[in-house]
């Protein structure tokens, strides 16, 4: 099974930006961890990062065909970006969004996620664990899927 990870704006500053609200992890810290536990599960991941939006849309419609699901923090765009909700929904692929923080708790511009309605769910506030618990929310979603195809497929060939 294969992931891709995709960081949004400013996610290349964990460790160093507001370590009050984001903690003193460094982004590249928080992959080594995924890796660990993800390979354990036999699931590849890809990671990427940008703080531009049209990278972030591309790098999800290159998703297309050769991952199987999708874990993202999109970051300030997320309150912004009908093109990253719109290239999730033109893939609709499994994708659980995450953020480190609590967004409901936070200033009133970020408690609405425009691309969370294009996600199959969203955890928020866990800190960095929230990026272990989409993983294991997202192999299982994608498991499910999966099983369901296979099942598909061998009704069709009988
Ligand atoms: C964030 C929350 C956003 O509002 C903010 O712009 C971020 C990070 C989070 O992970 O808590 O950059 O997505």
């Amino acid at each position: 099974m294969k992931i891709a990870v995709i960081q949004g704006p400013n996610l290349n500053m964990l460790g160093i930006r507001e370590q009050h609200i984001y903690g003193p992890m460094s982004l590249d810290q928080i992959h080594e961890q995924m890796k660990g536990s993800a390979s354990q599960n036999g699931v590849e991941l890809e990671f990427f990062q940008s703080n531009l939006e049209g990278e972030i849309v591309d790098r999800i419609q290159e998703c297309l065909g050769t991952v199987d699901g999708i874990l993202i923090n999109p970051a300030a765009f997320s309150h912004t970006s009908i093109a990253i909700k719109d290239a999730l929904s033109a893939i609709n692929l499994p994708t659980v969004e995450v953020h480190i923080s609590n967004i409901y708790k936070r200033e009133e511009y970020r408690q609405k996620s425009i691309t969370a309605g294009s996600s199959t769910g969203v955890i928020s506030g866990f800190g960095p664990f929230g990026y272990h618990m989409g993983l294991i929310a997202l192999t299982q979603i994608v498991s499910e899927v999966k099983a369901v195809e296979s099942q598909k497929q061998a009704e069709s060939a009988e």
